[in-house]
């Protein structure tokens, strides 16, 4: 029995759900801690491919309780449509249970996304207008929809008339725009909540009997770790906390409630949305990365904005452990370096200013704009005439493919657990039990002889 947290390691996309999808099987509550429908997995299950925005994923499991969590905020619109689509296949929806103190995405909360976007103009953050930072600037500001006002009428009603005035001032008066009216906001919001009624509860009271029964708990970020509002690279990150950390507070359990931390990373990097990205690259090598042509094509699940690539950042890794205390790293779409006649890590970076050189990511928050990252070259495995994608076991990999992750696991100092070639459920290869076996191993636990 172990209570786990899935992080993403660099900047989201990570791969999560797949990873997610796996270790859903043997657990009995998946807990969804962050975020709202910014976020967008893909799983490819019983030949099917299913999109998901706020459902956790381990709904396609029959009999999982599957949670969304106080620290998220929810899209009615896009949680209902989300239910009704897997209804229609047949999905079992009856163990989706949402937080009653998750906070709630409104209409103005959207317009106001796409107004404040247009007024940074060149300093946009490259949001995806799905009205995350306002929801939660409401919920900082104690101005915000809860979901056990949205299911209580005479609750929403009052907090409306007291919020649709003031948004309509804001509207109006700074962006130029049409108000709100009240009547037709509160007619709609009141009938999405009394849909949603059967499936709102005090989860964090449910998780806590959930321990006591020893039920393994699983709980899932969304984002990652350089989206994190206070960890991430601000500004040019979301508005909620997806580092491990964020569990805690996203669904109401202490830190010793925690076994066991697995961040998820690529085999390379990925980006949407502005914001630093040393690691960038364009042409060649960047298509192949990109899985241009491609079902597995590198495109936002959410926006559908092509994301930005590069390579592997073993300095943005190594800062991720440290931020989330990560036990071990799943690794993600490896088969895409198939095609790839090199392969580069970046190893540290080289302040421009200074010519100093740095293994980890110091506190700066301008420093990445100084940052030269240096590169380690690698053979890749092209011609070893065998495709990672086809493996089902270590052996089955190409010897350059694995001598990678070997890499990796040398210059990060954390195993390698899980190394996924593929979309579908079969393209994965457990090196080590993620949850049981070895971890991170701490510099005071180092016997020396
Ligand atoms: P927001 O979360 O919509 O406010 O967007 C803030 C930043 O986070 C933008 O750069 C987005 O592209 C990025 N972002 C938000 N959600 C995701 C995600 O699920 N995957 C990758 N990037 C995301
Ligand atoms: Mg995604």
């Amino acid at each position: 029995m172990a209570n786990v947290v899935i992080v993403g390691a660099q900047w989201g996309d990570e791969g999560k759900a797949k990873i997610v999808d796996l270790l859903s099987k043997n657990a009995d509550y998946i807990v969804r801690y962050q975020g709202g429908s910014n976020a967008g997995h893909t799983v490819n299950a019983n030949g099917e491919k299913y999109k998901f925005h706020l459902i956790p994923s381990g709904i396609l499991y029959p009999g999982k309780v599957c949670m969304i969590g106080s620290g998220t905020v929810i899209d009615p619109k896009v949680i209902l449509s989300e239910m009704d689509h897997l209804t229609e296949r047949g999905v079992d929806i009856s163990g989706l249970q949402i937080s009653a103190a998750a906070h709630v995405t409104m209409p103005y909360h959207i317009i106001i996304d796409r107004a404040q976007e247009e007024m940074r103009g060149s300093k946009k953050i490259g949001t995806t207008v799905r009205g995350i930072g306002p929801t939660y600037a409401d919920k900082s500001a104690r101005n915000g929809i809860r979901m056990q006002d949205l299911i209580d009428p005479t609750e929403l009603l009052e907090k409306l008339k007291f919020l649709i005035p003031e948004k309509n001032i804001m509207l109006e008066r700074l962006f130029g725009l049409e108000p709100l009216e009240l009547d037709a906001v509160y007619q709609e919001y009141v009938a999405y909540g009394q849909r949603l009624r059967p499936h709102v509860f005090d989860t964090a009271a449910i998780i806590w009997q959930a321990d006591k029964k020893r039920k393994n708990i699983l709980f899932e970020g969304a984002q990652g770790t350089l989206l994190d509002l206070d960890h991430g690279t601000y500004p040019y990150v979301t508005s909620s906390n997806p580092v491990a950390g964020g569990a805690c507070i996203g669904s109401g359990v202490g830190p010793n409630f925690i076994d066991r931390v697995i961040g998820i990373t690529k085999a390379f990097t990925t980006r949407v949305g502005e914001g630093p990205f040393p690691t960038e690259i364009s042409g060649k090598d960047a298509k192949i990365l990109r899985a241009e042509g491609t079902a597995w094509e590198e495109i936002g699940t959410t926006t559908g904005r092509a994301r930005r690539v590069g390579w592997l950042d073993a300095v943005l890794l190594r800062y991720a452990i440290r931020i989330n205390g990560l036990d071990c790293l799943a690794l993600t779409k490896l088969d895409v370096l198939d095609d790839l006649d090199a392969i580069y890590v970046c190893n540290s970076y080289k302040d421009l200013r200074n010519g100093k050189t740095y293994y980890e990511l110091p506190a700066e928050s301008n420093f990445l704009k100084y940052a030269q990252p240096e590169y380690v070259g690698l053979m890749g495995w092209k011609n070893e005439g065998k495709s990672s994608a086809d493996a089902r076991c270590v052996e089955d990999l190409p010897k350059g493919a694995l001598s990678y992750v070997k890499y990796l696991e040398k210059i990060l100092e954390i195993p390698i657990t899980i190394v996924s070639v593929g979309p579908s459920r079969e393209q994965t290869i457990v090196l080590e039990d993620p949850i049981h076996g070895p971890k991170r191993v701490l510099e005071s636990e180092v016997v020396t002889m």
